[in-house]
Order: structure tokens, then sequence, then C-alpha cells
């Protein structure tokens, strides 16, 4: 009988019973796409980033597909977190036992307030930070100034017992300043990268094609710039990365793992197929089987310089 590969892995304090898992924003509570079952095979669910309040999005049209990826600019709608905890949790609770929390704030005030009251959640297992909101302070998202990082993640440390998951915007020209920076502030995992700001023209309107004008661009356009990334933090951080941006198929997350990520998330591509992170997890069993792997471990950072 042949030995089955193991997919098992430690994110910090975290178990996880193999390294693929939606990213925020991009998987449906409600279990309408994927059921219980299958939701259940996955390493963990991470959710929507919810804020405290209630909170509207941005005006439509709030996506745009572009040659190789997808442009959002959702703008975070949220039904805040009371609602979160009675509607949404106790589906996910039936789904699978690791579940991520994506928070999102406006002040270092706001992402304390709401770590401090998850906090007693207990079937919450992890809090994954979104830096890419902007401070309501001055306009510019968190995740582009390493001070303000630094601030935010250590304050957020102080109001939770939760292992915390920074996850760093890529529209920055420095991304190993960023990953230390939230490193020494206390996070135990990073996770690289949200979406790239950009832009699309209708050229016969001759306006822009989102409502908010510019957005993030996901889906496999960005896959090598955050390969890039995930390399070059890898090689000066020792907290497990989370890899995402993307991701379509097991190659992809390979690739990924093969530069240092500990684990692999996937958003866009779960719009097209449902399935798609599933088949991921076949996928990489299959890829290690044949390259003579007994572990997800064996692979992750081979690639190092
Ligand atoms: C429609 C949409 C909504 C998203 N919402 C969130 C969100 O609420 N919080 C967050 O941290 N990231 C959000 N993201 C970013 C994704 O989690 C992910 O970082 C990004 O899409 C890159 O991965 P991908 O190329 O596999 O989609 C969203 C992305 C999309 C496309």
């Amino acid at each position: 009988m042949t030995k089955e590969v193991s997919l098992e892995i430690d994110l910090g304090h975290l178990h996880l019973k193999n390294p693929i898992m939606p990213a925020s924003g991009t998987f449906d509570v409600r279990c309408t796409l994927l059921n219980e079952n299958e939701l259940n095979r996955l390493g963990a669910v991470v959710v929507k980033s919810i804020a405290f309040k209630e909170r509207e999005g941005n005006s439509e049209p709030r996506t745009c597909e572009t040659d190789c990826g997808l442009l959002n600019a959702v703008g975070v709608p949220s039904k805040g977190v009371e609602y979160f905890i009675k509607e949404e949790l106790p589906l996910l609770k039936k789904a699978n036992n690791i579940i991520i929390v994506s928070l999102l704030g406006n002040s270092v005030e706001d992402f304390c307030n709401l770590a401090e009251y998850l906090n007693k959640i207990e079937e919450i297992s992890a809090l994954e930070i979104n830096l890419s909101c902007p401070n309501l302070n001055n306009g510019i998202p968190f995740g582009v100034n390493e001070d303000k990082l630094y601030e935010l993640i250590f304050n957020i440390k102080k109001n939770t017992s939760k292992p915390i998951i920074a996850k760093l915007s890529p529209n920055v020209s420095d991304i190993k300043k960023m990953a230390l920076s939230v490193q020494s502030a206390g996070a135990e995992i990073v996770t690289i990268a949200n979406t790239f700001m950009g832009m699309a023209i209708d050229i016969d309107k001759q306006l822009p094609r989102l409502g908010n004008n510019i957005g993030g661009l996901s889906g496999p356009a960005i896959r090598p710039i955050v390969v890039r990334m995930i390399w070059e933090i890898a090689q000066v951080i020792d907290i497990p990365i989370i890899g995402v941006g993307g991701v379509c198929c097991a190659e992809d997350a390979i690739e990924m793992f093969l530069v240092g990520a500990s684990a692999v998330q996937v958003g866009s591509a779960n719009f097209s197929n449902p399935y798609m992170m599933l088949e991921i997890i076949t996928g990489i069993k299959r890829y290690l089987k044949e390259q003579k792997h007994n572990s997800i471990q064996d692979i992750i950072g081979l690639i190092k310089d």
C-alpha cells in the first residue's frame, strides 16, 4: 500500500490539516457554493472582513473584468460584528473547525475594539488584519507605512490572545520592511498579498469602469509579483507566510510553497470554479507523490536564493 502524503502544517499555534483556504471576501459563508462537507476538507475558512458596526460598500459598478484579472472596489460592506456572531458564525462552526476572521477598521481604536470583542469567542481560531484599510485620520492605508503598521499590530495584540495574521498591502516599494515591522510588533503569521491598486477605462463612455474610479486588481495578473514578494520576505522573517494572489491551480500554489509560503489562499478563482480549492488539494498530493516527498513541509522554501 502506498503511504498517503501529509499536507498537515503548523502556522504558529494553528494546526491545519492542509494548507489551502479561501481568501477573505471570496467565499460564501452560506455554503451555497461548497457544502459543509466540502468546506470541512479545507485547511481553514477565512471570512470577509468585518467591521464593528454595519457599513455600506462603494457605489456601483463594483467589479470589472480585465484581461488577466478582476478589478474590484467593493468597499468592504459589512453587517457588523453582532450580525456576524449571530447569523454567520454558527454556519461556519458546522463547516470547519479552523475559523479565521478578517478585521476591518478605520483607526487603531476601531481595530482594538473589534479584536477585544472577538477575543471571548472561543470558536474563532485567529484574526487576520486587513491592512489595506484606509486610516480615517489621514486616508492612507495602514499597510503603506511601517510605523503605523507597527503601532496597529502592537496595540491589537494588547487586546487579544488570539493569533494575529497581518495581511499586508502589496502597494509599497519595499515589502520586506512591512513584513519585518509586523513581525516585530508581534504578528504570528503574515498573509501576502491583498489586491494591487488599478484602474480601467470605458473608452466609449470616456469614464472609469468602477464607481469608485480605482480598485484592487486580483487574479492571474498579480501572481508573479506575489511570488516575488513571498520569496523576498521569506528571506527576512521567521514567522510563517500565507501566499495569496492569482492562484488558479495546484501548480500555482506549489510555486508559492517553493519560495517560502506555508499555506496558500485562493481568491478570485473561486468565482469561476467553486471546487478549485478542493482540486488544488488533490493536485498538491499528486505532485508530492510524483516528486517522492512525504510531506508538504518538505517543499516549503526549497527555493531560497
Ligand atoms: C470581490 C473581492 C472581495 C474581497 N474582499 C476582501 C476583504 O473583505 N478583505 C480582504 O482582506 N481581502 C479581500 N479581497 C482580497 C482577496 O482576499 C485576495 O487578497 C486578493 O483577491 C488576491 O487573491 P486572488 O488573486 O486569488 O483573488 C477581496 C477580493 C475580491 C476579488
